[in-house]
């Protein structure tokens, strides 16, 4: 097989098929660091007979999940997976094999897995064992590219990927004016806030946001709760005060090396893969400044904060370099959302006001 054999025997189940594989692989985002969120759908005569996705904790694999679903029918199954099947011996077999023994026919794969212990192996497994693999290089690959930009970051930058998030008014502010609420925007956009928590396996904030918020920095979805991610905070202190609800939480890490760089390799050491920078303003300032962001999710309120001395004269979005997103090159606009905002207790509500959430990924992911 070639590096890129021609995409035109697909067909629209197919491709439909890889795209559950897609969402179901995201179920594990957030939960399987130092393994990649992988997803899997076995067919047989195009009916669905197993789907499986990464554990919490990385195991059981998506393949083992699907395949034990789908028992003796994966005979001469067709099996859609968005990452590479591993080859190598970890604590059960590899995932190339057990397909190999479960005799399916045909694996369709999304991405290739770039980890030493695979990088091609598992696809030469399964075509020495005569099953047909075709590897994807499509839009497809690109959307399992992006699911997969943690593991991957880790993988070519031994470094997490940084989800940087903001929330602003209309003048560019993270902050308020002393004395208003800290809240800028509603509750749909707090719970879509909670989701990317759900979703990262770290979340950061300097130690300006844990004085000025005491936050707790956790996912406060129903049901979600138990995929809140583990908090840090950078600073250069060695302790955090007993007056913080983050002091007893037992995970919490200091984060001590001023350089977004050293702290993100530090946190790559540790496997994790998807970080979430909550801010506040200096501290993403620093991130960015050192090229170390990877994904921009800008929550913008309808509203403008004004007080007699506020807004400064220089926004926090200028003071990020970040002021004017349509004419800077490094990150492109790639979604956005819109939800009904609701911050009635703070500022005068307009019946028709929405919370706008902007996504900005990369251009080029930072490991090409
Ligand atoms: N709207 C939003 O999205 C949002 C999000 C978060 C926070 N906020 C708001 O932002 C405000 C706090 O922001 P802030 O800028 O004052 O504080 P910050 O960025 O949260 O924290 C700054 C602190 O981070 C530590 N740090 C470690 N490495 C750093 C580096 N390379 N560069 C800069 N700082 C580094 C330093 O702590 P040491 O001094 O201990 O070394 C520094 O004092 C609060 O009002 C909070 O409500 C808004």
């Amino acid at each position: 097989m070639t590096d890129k054999p021609p995409l035109t025997h697909l067909t629209k189940s197919d491709r439909d098929f890889m795209s559950l594989a897609l969402h179901l692989g995201r179920r594990g985002l957030g939960r399987v660091a130092p393994n990649p969120a992988v997803g899997c759908v076995i067919t047989q005569q195009g009916k669905i007979i197993g789907r499986g996705w990464t554990q919490p904790g990385g195991r059981p694999h998506a393949e083992t999940e699907a395949l034990s679903q789908a028992g003796p029918e994966a005979e001469g199954a067709k099996v859609y997976v968005t990452l590479e099947p591993c080859a190598h011996q970890g604590k059960t077999g590899p995932c190339a094999e057990a397909l190999i023994k479960a005799g399916v026919s045909e694996v369709h794969i999304a991405l290739k897995d770039p980890d030493v212990r695979v990088a091609g192996r598992g696809i030469e497994m399964l075509e020495a064992a005569g099953v047909g693999v075709t590897l994807y290089d499509d839009d497809i690959n690109i959307l399992a590219t992006e699911l997969n930009t943690g593991f991957l970051t880790l993988q070519h930058l031994k470094r997490p990927m940084v989800t940087l998030k903001i929330a602003t008014d209309q003048n560019g502010m993270m902050r308020t004016p002393p004395g208003h609420s800290r809240q800028l925007t509603g509750t749909y956009a707090q719970r879509r806030m909670h989701l990317m928590r759900a979703e990262h396996d770290v979340i950061l904030v300097g130690r300006g946001t844990l004085e000025a918020d005491n936050p707790s920095l956790n996912c406060r979805l129903p049901g979600l709760e138990s995929q809140s991610p583990v908090p840090a905070i950078a600073t250069s202190q060695t302790t955090v005060l007993d007056d913080y609800v983050l002091s007893g939480h037992p995970d919490l890490m200091l984060l001590n090396d001023k350089s977004p760089q050293n702290m993100l390799e530090a946190l790559g050491q540790k496997g994790f893969t998807r970080v979430l920078l909550e801010g506040g303003p200096r501290l993403a300032e620093a991130f960015l400044h050192d090229n170390c962001v990877d994904e921009i999710v800008h929550f913008q309120s309808p509203y403008a904060f004004e007080d007699t001395s506020w807004p400064p004269e220089q926004s926090d979005l200028q003071l990020m370099g970040i002021e004017n997103m349509s004419s800077q090159t490094k990150y492109s606009l790639s979604r956005v959302e819109i939800w009904p905002t609701d911050i009635a207790n703070t500022v005068a509500v307009k019946e028709d006001a929405k919370d706008n959430v902007f996504f900005y990924s990369r251009v080029k992911p930072h490991f090409e």
